[in-house]
């Protein structure tokens, strides 16, 4: 299990004016997050609740469908373009490039034991649609367009342009060549899909795009890409009971919301730094960042009073960000509550060889990246709480299915946990709505012509 270390937020670590009384504050909340605890499991099944995210990892017929389409197309492609944006990318380009090899798609193909490359495009850059355009053989590649809500504006624009180049390129046979992952009734990509005969996987009900990496949104791609779906499921399921556990003391998603809640209503620091010592856990960041920020970013609470909340989440990379941004962190503003994610076995070790012994770096000499890599986050804690600055660290035993699933799912949990404790509605996204409004307005959609109206004074009015 990914174990927690708590103990640098803690008053005592910290001081009073940057650090909480863990024990005190554990004990006081622990009716209320014994009633969040209890309120999430009981309505998970629901339908409306949103809390689908909770059971993907016992739904074996998802995990079955990907593997038999995994092993149907087995050989047939060398590249799976996924299209798609925010829920829809950030979790496959998190756990993708958490467990395939490093530089996967440099790779050769004996390499890659015979699986494809892998590219995600979530964002809509014409240079970069053009350029991966023009490297992709696409009569060899798989293209899979991700969307929930089957109209998202870049995915679907995207996918026009990719879907008009395959037709050109391979003539009928492109249909064999496209999937869609979609709801599985309504949007234009479910209606496109069907029109067009394409193979389609499920984003179920009640799964919001962030929560939706366990289902088939990221179990595909694993799944094609060689990656042990049972593995994955497996590791949310032991997190998942880990998480059930109402006491606040034995569950690490529960103290982990705590913590981030009262740093912020009590202490006012409300940044978020996610850090993980680990160049393949880059993403998770990145994939971490929208969970917090579309989930407790908020101007209403739940009893409909403006309360404009939400920690800012921050992403950084130990240990690289040391030479950029640990300066900032120790003594500028003592604003943020900065997030270690450490890994206790890597793959691989790594000597230094004893040269240059005469040197000022000889004593590098016969120690190992490992030892550096541990002694650097290890000096880095130690010195952000000699500033007073509280820090907490997630520890992985190894970067595998099992235990990125399991800090994947812990940190979705802790979303959950931490919007009851906001009182916010951490599945909706109503701030992202207006500019798409606009969007649709700019672009000429049918229906949003008095909103292009007030949008052309708006942006003319602009200074
Ligand atoms: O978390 C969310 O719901 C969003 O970030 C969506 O994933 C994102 O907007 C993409 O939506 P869709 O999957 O409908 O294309």
């Amino acid at each position: 299990m990914i174990t927690f270390d708590c103990k640098n937020a803690d008053s005592l670590v910290v001081g009073i004016e940057n650090g909480l009384n863990l024990e005190q504050e554990f004990n006081n909340y622990a009716d209320q997050i014994e009633a969040i605890i209890s309120d999430l499991n009981k309505r998970k099944d629901k339908p409306g609740q949103k809390l689908q995210w909770m059971n993907l990892g016992y739904s074996e017929e998802t995990a079955w469908y990907v593997k038999e389409y995994a092993a149907m197309v087995d050989g047939r492609f060398d590249d799976i373009l996924v299209l798609g944006i925010g829920g829809s990318a950030l979790g496959g380009i998190a756990v993708t490039n958490a467990l395939l090899r490093p530089y996967w798609n440099l790779l050769s193909k004996e390499q890659r034991n015979g699986f494809p490359r892998i590219f995600f495009l979530d964002n809509i850059d014409p240079d970069t649609i053009s350029s991966l355009l023009d490297i992709l053989d696409l009569k060899k590649t798989l293209v899979n367009v991700i969307t929930k809500s089957g109209d998202t504006v870049e995915t679907m624009s995207q996918y026009m342009v990719v879907k008009d180049r395959m037709e050109k390129e391979l003539g009928d046979d492109y249909r064999k060549n496209i999937i869609a992952t979609t709801d599985m009734r309504t949007g234009i990509l479910r209606q496109i899909a069907e029109q067009e005969g394409y193979k389609t996987f499920v984003v179920p009900d009640d799964v919001g795009g962030r929560y939706s990496v366990f289902s088939a949104v990221g179990l595909l791609p694993f799944a094609l890409l060689g990656i042990d779906i049972d593995e994955i499921t497996n590791g949310i399921k032991d997190m998942d009971l880990a998480l059930k556990n109402t006491d606040i003391h034995k569950n690490i998603a529960a103290q982990s919301a705590l913590i981030h809640y009262l740093m912020d209503v009590k202490l006012g620091k409300n940044i978020t730094v996610m850090m993980p010592y680990s160049s393949r856990l880059q993403y998770v960041s990145d994939w971490f960042a929208q969970l917090w920020a579309e989930s407790l970013g908020k101007s209403e609470n739940n009893d409909g009073v403006h309360v404009h909340v939400g920690p800012t989440p921050v992403k950084a990379l130990g240990v690289t960000d040391q030479h950029s941004q640990i300066q900032l962190y120790n003594e500028g503003p003592n604003n943020k509550l900065i997030d270690f994610i450490r890994v206790e076995n890597f793959d691989s070790e790594l000597q230094i060889p004893k040269i240059f012994e005469y040197t000022g770096i000889g004593y590098l000499g016969g120690k190992t990246m490992n030892d550096l890599m541990n002694a650097e986050a290890e000096s880095t804690r130690v010195t952000l709480s000699d500033y007073s600055r509280p820090t907490l660290t997630f520890t992985l035993p190894k970067i595998d299915g099992y235990h990125v699933a399991q800090l994947l799912y812990m940190f979705e949990v802790q979303a959950a946990i931490a919007g009851a404790l906001y009182n916010v509605n951490p599945f909706n996204q109503p701030g992202v709505e207006q500019s798409k409004n606009y969007i649709y307005a700019l672009m000429g959609r049918a229906g949003y012509e008095e909103s292009a109206k007030s949008l052309q004074l708006k942006m003319s009015s602009a200074v």
